[in-house]
């Protein structure tokens, strides 16, 4: 069994800060606002809030470009309003972790400012900065946000490389100076009381410098090779630097944003003495049911993700706790991804709830989950905002896409799906601010808020709540945190059952399918929740409604 450290019994929640609540009413959320909810994030049985970036930025990537690391954006509150947050939630046992952006800075920070306005300054070499060759980029690597992942300097014929926006610079991690600035800034945090971080983009810190031009994959004659600029050769030498630095002492949470593919190499990742505590992995986000391979036979969609998760549970067991999530702000809503629309009601939400909330590892929920907040589709592709979006789009017209094909195919799979301001309750603009929201909230906000399921024993909300109660038993705790995840009845297509083997045998089944199910099983001594009847279990089988979900000893 792993050695217990205080986050093994997390349950997270992501806060997006711009759509979770606006507290001055000038249209985008902010810190005062996340205040207001911390009594109702306890309520949730939530430990740990991680928020996405709340530091100074252009908002070019909504956070993510960061101009200044020791200053909270005005448009957030103050760093005194952030200090308060960090106390009132640690009042309610709450811990708030950080994003740390440290692949790239905003184009605006200082460093990279005076790196072009002085070819002799050092911070020339906090960035990656090479000659272009014959009137081109040093090569022809595609940024992940599309387009080039070079920038010319003007009046120059040297590029900076940019992995995301052209307003993200990546920072060049092979310079130790630049690496103290980024302990240092990081201890600057850890003492004012943080939990840990969540650690952006962290795989992408080391690259392969050989700049040489790729074989191009796409009619704009780029190639994205995330061979040359993902998890290179090396990255452990500077992963490890920053753990003994600033993490190990601080025994703080750390989140890693990382796919780490070989399973023989997650000790080293996230084993007890691994880099980071834990890794936010993407395995699973691939996949949607509204692909065009699933439409037909939804049932194949459980079983190809049954089989993958499965898969990865089973190799944790006894070595690392991987996180759980179904939602982040990089992805459309979990609800339109994994049950066929006609489909999404409280049984199905619930059901997809129960079977990954109990799974190996620490469950995270991400804003407006816990009350099935769902995707918005847009009538057109301006009301989009994002650049990675027009990016997107703009590919599928070059595929030979419709305008109409390419916005339907945006609207699918945009992760701006996940941004819309967080339904509150039924007043104007949700609940979320008095005026015209930074983004426009769903105009569903009727049907699924939050005021309308606190007071409804039956809802989603109150369920997720059940659900955290349940984790958290002192009885289960240690089995729900530390027990071997063992698949069973892995041949009923559309079943997801999984035995949490620990002290106690907590046994946890999910019909994934809109038939009644039949699942044969030795005892059920105790049910421990169900989003259905009870009286289900005759002559040793659970006879589960569609989307049923049950957990018993
Ligand atoms: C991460 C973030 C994403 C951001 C990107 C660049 O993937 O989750 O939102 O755009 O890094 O910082
Ligand atoms: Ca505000």
């Amino acid at each position: 069994m792993l050695n217990k450290k205080w986050w093994h019994e997390t349950i997270g929640y992501q806060i997006y800060p711009k759509s979770f609540q606006d507290s001055n009413n000038d249209g985008v959320g902010d810190i005062q606002g996340m205040i207001q909810h911390l009594d109702e994030l306890q309520e949730l049985g939530v430990n740990v809030v991680w928020i996405s970036p709340i530091n100074l930025s252009p908002m070019v990537d909504h956070g993510y470009d960061i101009s200044d690391y020791f200053q909270i954006d005005p448009s957030f509150g103050t760093n005194e309003d952030f200090e308060e947050l960090i106390q009132e939630a640690n009042k309610r046992g709450i811990k708030i972790l950080m994003d740390l952006v440290i692949n790239h800075t905003s184009d605006q920070h200082e460093w990279f400012k005076e790196a072009l306005a002085n070819p002799n300054s050092d911070f020339r070499n906090y960035y990656v900065i090479k000659e272009g060759k014959d009137g081109l980029p040093p090569n022809n690597w595609r940024s992940i946000f599309g387009g080039s992942a070079w920038e010319q300097i003007e009046d120059t014929n040297e590029y900076y490389l940019h992995l995301f926006t052209k307003g993200q610079p990546d920072l060049n991690w092979e310079n130790p100076m630049l690496r103290e600035e980024l302990y240092q800034m990081i201890q600057y945090w850890l003492d004012r009381g943080l939990g840990g971080f969540r650690i952006d983009a962290i795989t992408h810190i080391k690259k392969n410098y050989d700049y040489i031009n790729v074989p191009a994959d796409g009619p704009d004659n780029l190639a994205t090779v995330w061979e040359h600029y993902r998890d290179a050769t090396g990255i452990g030498e500077f992963l490890g630097e920053m753990r003994d630095r600033v993490f190990t002492d601080n025994d703080v949470l750390t989140i890693a944003e990382m796919d780490v593919e070989d399973p023989d190499k997650w000790e080293e990742y996230f084993g007890e003495n691994g880099y980071f505590s834990t890794i936010f992995d993407f395995y699973h986000t691939p996949y949607s049911i509204q692909q065009e391979k699933y439409k037909e036979h939804p049932v194949t969609f459980i079983e190809d993700m049954k089989t993958k998760m499965f898969a990865k549970q089973v190799k944790a067991n006894g070595r690392v706790l991987f996180t759980n999530f179904l939602e982040n702000h990089d992805l459309p809503r979990a609800l339109n991804r994994w049950i066929p629309e006609s489909e999404i009601h409280f049984n199905s939400a619930s059901a997809l709830a129960m079977m990954y909330f109990f799974l190996r590892g620490i469950p995270v929920i991400y804003q407006g989950q816990e009350i099935g907040m769902v995707d918005y589709p847009k009538d057109s592709i301006e009301e989009y905002l994002d650049l990675p979006t027009y990016n997107n789009y703009e590919n599928y017209l070059l595929e030979g896409l419709s305008e109409d094909e390419a916005l339907h195919q945006i609207n699918i799979e945009c992760r701006e799906n996940s941004r819309t301001p967080v339904q509150w309750d039924a007043s104007e603009y949700a609940g979320f601010s008095t005026v015209k929201p930074w983004f426009d909230v769903n105009p569903n906000y009727h049907d699924i808020n939050y005021a309308q399921q606190k007071d409804d024993p039956h809802s989603l909300l109150n369920f997720y709540k059940k659900m955290a109660v349940l984790r958290k038993n002192k009885a289960y705790q240690e089995t729900f945190i530390y027990s071997d995840t063992v698949p069973f009845a892995t041949e009923i297509k559309g079943c997801v059952a999984y035995e949490r083997q620990g002290i106690e045998s907590i046994f946890v089944i999910c019909n994934m399918t809109n038939q009644p199910m039949q699942v044969p099983v030795a005892s059920v001594e105790e049910i421990l929740l169900t989003n259905g009847e009870t009286d289900i279990y005759v002559d040793g089988y659970l006879h589960l409604k569609p989307y049923q979900g049950i957990i018993f000893k």
